[in-house]
């Protein structure tokens, strides 16, 4: 090897990560229709089939519960959840899907709290996520309320929030009150900004992510997290022993 490599040589490439050691997914919009994900019962399909390619053996999707412009019921995704199973049934692919939701932060969760209409998955794991532009004034309110209903929450994509941007000290006090942090892979590629990617990768470094998701809208996040897979971060934490996702 010359001096001019010996001197500039680049950290060797990691092999592409089997993703399967993951198992489970916790964290897409594959029920057609009614959010901003997939549209059709195809396009679930199509992703179902990435999501196997790439070594995956369940799907927990989550469509989005909000108030105001999602009003999903777990009636209503059920019902998404049983045609897209049939369509998997029928063609028989090697995953498994189920459903929860991803619970906005809103008025309406109180209700939804105290009527205990709320979709779980795993051991009572609720994902809920926040405003983007402002850090809402019931976060810990509501937190508290789902712990005493006996519900473990988890923040999706905490990495995301801007105003959580090196906040150190609330995440970890959240962490203290026993809620779970989800970390969207995709936040690795700087998909949604240099900061985010800095975010995700320091929570990943402090061993403070309890699960990571995919947050797939449509394939083409699928594509991005397949290019993921020699990413050092990535390995880190599909290594991590106790990730959740392991467990589900
Ligand atoms: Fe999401």
């Amino acid at each position: 090897m010359g001096v001019f490599n010996r001197l500039f040589k680049k950290t060797p490439q990691l092999e592409p990560a089997d993703l399967s050691i993951l198992k489970t997914d916790v964290h897409s919009h594959l029920i057609a229709g009614i959010d901003d994900g997939v549209k059709t019962i195809d396009e679930a399909i199509v992703m179902l089939r990435k999501f196997i390619e790439l070594g995956y053996t369940k799907v927990i999707t989550t469509p989005h519960v909000m108030s105001d412009y999602y009003k999903n019921t777990p009636e209503i995704i059920n019902a998404g959840l049983d045609d897209l199973q049939a369509e998997v049934q029928r063609l028989n692919l090697p995953i498994a899907v189920e459903a929860a939701a991803e619970y906005y932060l809103d008025h309406n969760l109180s209700q939804l709290i105290e009527s205990k209409n709320i979709l779980t998955f795993g051991d009572n794991y609720m994902l809920f996520e926040l405003s983007f532009t402002t850090e809402q004034n019931r976060i810990k309110e509501s937190m508290f309320e789902l712990i005493t209903e006996g519900y473990k929450p988890i923040i999706a994509h905490i990495e995301r929030y801007p105003f959580y941007f090196n906040e150190w000290a609330k995440i970890e006090d959240y962490r203290n009150r026993g809620v779970l942090i989800q970390v969207n892979t995709n936040s690795l590629s700087g998909q949604y900004g240099p900061q985010v990617k800095k975010m995700a990768e320091e929570l990943i470094d402090r061993d403070w992510v309890d699960l990571i998701g995919s947050d797939s809208h449509h394939l083409g996040h699928l594509e991005v997290l397949d290019g993921l897979r020699t990413n050092p971060h990535l390995h880190k934490i599909i290594a991590k022993e106790n990730l959740l996702n392991k467990f589900l």
